[in-house]
């Protein structure tokens, strides 16, 4: 049931307030500062042991745990990276019993997740599922873990499961760092700034209209290039993914630092730049890198929390604390890349040569 909207995908991308909703509810513990996961199985002495965590998952769910890592690094102070399960499993890599292995996938089905999940299993290692579809292959081989309530995701294009995945990594980041050395007044910081989510999203779906016009302003170029820093990259990689697979421009995402290491090269009137701009303490960097780019004379659209003088057009989002402003700033990047699929007319829910499910090497 479409309930209204065209397609699948404009559906999920504005259902997104209420999906976070769904992932906050009964979770959170004022009394403590923290969230309780019912189904993580993992004690507070297991927490604690824990030197590493490793992030597994394909395509959208990895760039999710790019995100998740950083999270979990930044409010646990654990070592911790994501990688495609995909690579993972052929590598032969070294299995640690004190890394906690977390396998995320919309679907639980993906094949060469499940396959990662299994290998790490025989390995003896102790996997944890962020996971959508309840009782999926994947919930069901994991030792534990968190569904993400995102509700069912029809589109191919995976939307508001991405946006519950990085929100359940955020609580499970904070789980981690009350149990560890996370201050009770940070705790609440994050707690407090969880509870706005909905409410923003709601912000930055009105600006709509906006976006949709933007998008005619940008759906003629044959390619473009997308760049963050540190917790913007992993945001810019799933924009430039998202447009690709809905849009089929092609798209290269980079971080703003490797910019003067090679892809400045691409930038020209005909390769326009989307550039994630939070107000954090990168921004003077950020806008290095906007001036190199206008220097080359190359287009700019800025999601950014203010202003930015040397973008052609700015996309405001509001402002939350800077370790879940990721989670809010791929959000118009979600619509930019609807619109302008819709403008050139793509079969949006269902994007040539790919499948809702990857259940096959
Ligand atoms: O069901 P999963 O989350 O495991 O799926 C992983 C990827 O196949 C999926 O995210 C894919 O990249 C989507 N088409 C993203 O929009």
């Amino acid at each position: 049931d479409l309930g209204g909207h065209d397609t699948y995908m404009h559906k999920e991308i504005s259902e997104q307030a209420d999906a976070v909703d769904r992932a906050l509810r009964g979770r959170i513990d004022d009394r403590f500062s923290t969230v309780h996961l019912g189904g993580l199985n993992l004690d507070a002495r297991e927490a604690r042991g824990v030197r590493r965590v490793k992030i597994l998952g394909c395509g959208t769910s990895y760039h999710a745990g790019q995100i998740g890592a950083q999270m979990i690094e930044e409010l646990a102070r654990i070592p911790s990276d994501a990688e495609p399960a995909s690579e993972f499993r052929y590598r032969d890599p070294v299995v640690d019993p004190d890394t906690l292995y977390v396998a995320v996938s919309q679907s639980g089905e993906t094949y060469d997740v499940l396959a990662a999940v299994q290998e790490l299993k025989r390995k003896g290692a102790r996997v944890l599922g962020l996971v959508n579809v309840v009782g999926s292959a994947i919930a069901r081989e994991t030792d534990g873990g968190i569904y993400v309530h995102a509700g069912p995701e029809v589109c191919v294009v995976s939307t508001k499961c991405f946006t519950n995945m990085v929100v359940s990594f955020a609580l499970l980041a904070l789980h981690l760092g009350r149990i560890r050395d996370l201050s009770v007044a940070d705790g609440k910081r994050i707690i407090d700034g969880l509870r706005k989510l909905p409410g923003q999203i709601d912000e930055i779906l009105k600006g709509e209209e906006e976006i949709k016009k933007l998008s005619a302003a940008y759906a003629d170029a044959k390619s473009m290039m997308f760049i963050g820093r540190v917790r913007g990259y992993p945001v810019a990689r799933e924009a430039s993914l998202k447009l690709k697979e809905v849009s089929y421009i092609h798209a290269e995402a980079y971080p703003a630092s490797e910019l003067k290491h090679g892809p400045l090269a691409l930038i020209e009137p005909a390769m326009p730049t989307v550039a994630i701009v939070p107000d954090d303490d990168l921004l003077e960097k950020n806008r290095a890198a906007l001036e190199e780019i206008k220097a080359r004379s190359g287009r700019i659209l800025a999601v950014a929390h203010q202003e930015q003088e040397k973008a052609d057009h700015t996309i405001i989002v509001p402002k939350n604390e800077p370790e879940l402003d990721p989670i809010l700033m791929g959000i118009p990047l979600q619509l930019l890349a609807y619109h302008t699929a819709l403008a050139l007319g793509r079969d949006i829910d269902k994007p040539r040569n790919l499948a809702k499910s990857v259940t096959v090497e």
